[in-house]
């Protein structure tokens, strides 16, 4: 398929993608026949730009790299807002990456509707419409005949959402449990070699682990996002953040850090879901002392894990990355090719 690519946000996971793109194209187009351009970049902070033949990749991230707007490209149509880029560009696939909320969804709920309604496929590791509405924005999809893929929205590039729909089908998923946050992760592991909370913080951000607004992450909701789209769709099971009981890593301190490692044990933020026997859901985010042999003790830095519980085979986990900017691009290259070969009838 010839993508004709719009990047609606253009932060580090845009430009991780992008990256990936270019010092992969030869590879893609040789090995799964996958061929793409980027036509328009929309970006709150960084301005727009829009050329229907294609803009030089190259050329944008290292203008973007030296801090300068995308209005100084030497070509194409400048000012197009986010909307107009979804509406009036001759894309075929939009790019959402745009900061997430996961209370309202908004901005990309919106985005991710107007694009979808377009009959444009979309990508994106925005947890905020999946967690929001996954389910009617994939039947919207369906309308549409077109794909709405967000593999990138729990665990990065690490690819948990693939290995629940199709790698393990047919197993009955009855529950999951796991560190699903790389930046409390990280900030937990540098606090246990004695860094402050503070610095373990910014260097997170630095590494560009964190949310926009990193109070999402301390205080547990980032986990809780993940923990109700994996509810809702791998257990399928309706549940909202209001259903999730949360506690963030913001009240452990160099103490009791220091007190675990004594005890021989490692504070880890733990999300995870159970389906109980009349079938309602008990979801949960919450700081737990592992004792050093339990598997979830061993996962650090800004590493996550995941275990499901399936009927079949019993506990099945992965581990990975669940952060980053090449980690979280390639997640939404791993739902561009998985576009590429439907459309090619490859399944
Ligand atoms: N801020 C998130 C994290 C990014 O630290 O895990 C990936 O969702």
């Amino acid at each position: 398929m010839h993508f004709k690519l719009a990047f609606i946000g253009f932060g580090t996971v845009g430009q991780g993608l992008t990256e990936i793109l270019l010092e992969k194209k030869e590879m893609l187009a040789e090995k799964f026949d996958f061929h793409w351009i980027i036509v328009a970049i929309s970006d709150t902070m960084k301005g727009s730009v829009y050329d229907e033949r294609g803009l030089d990749a190259k050329k944008i991230l290292a203008l973007v790299k030296s801090g300068k707007k995308l209005d100084n490209y030497s070509s194409g149509i400048k000012g197009m807002d986010s909307i107009e880029t979804i509406k009036k560009t001759n894309t075929n696939t939009i790019i959402e990456v745009t900061f997430t909320d996961v209370k309202t969804g908004e901005p990309a709920l919106t985005h991710i509707k107007t694009a979808l309604n377009a009959k444009k496929n979309v990508v994106s590791t925005n947890k905020g419409p999946v967690v929001k509405d996954a389910l009617n924005l994939l039947k919207l999809a369906e309308k549409n005949r077109v794909f709405y893929s967000f593999e990138g929205v729990v665990l990065a590039g690490t690819p948990v959402i693939n290995l629940a729909k199709y790698t393990l089908a047919g197993n009955k998923i009855n529950g999951f449990k796991g560190i699903l946050n790389g930046t409390t992760n990280y900030i937990l592991t540098r606090m246990e070699e004695g860094t402050s909370y503070e610095d373990a913080l910014k260097k997170a951000q630095e590494l560009g682990y964190a949310e926009a607004d990193p109070t999402g992450d301390i205080e547990g909701l980032d986990a809780l996002g993940k923990v109700v789209i994996l509810t809702n769709v791998v257990l399928e099971k309706k549940i909202t953040w209001k259903d999730v009981e949360r506690k963030g890593i913001t009240k452990i301190s160099k103490e009791d850090v220091e007190k675990a490692k004594t005890e021989g044990k490692r504070w880890k933020l733990i999300g995870s879901a159970e389906i109980l026997k009349d079938g309602t859901v008990k979801a949960k985010v919450w700081p737990q002392k592992l004792p050093l042999n339990d598997p979830l003790a061993g996962v650090c830095e800004a590493t996550n894990a995941l275990t499901f519980y399936t009927d079949e085979l019993g506990p099945v986990t992965i581990i990975g990355p669940g952060a980053g900017r090449r980690e979280t691009g390639y997640a939404l290259l791993i739902d561009l090719l998985n576009i590429n070969r439907q459309q090619r009838g490859d399944f």
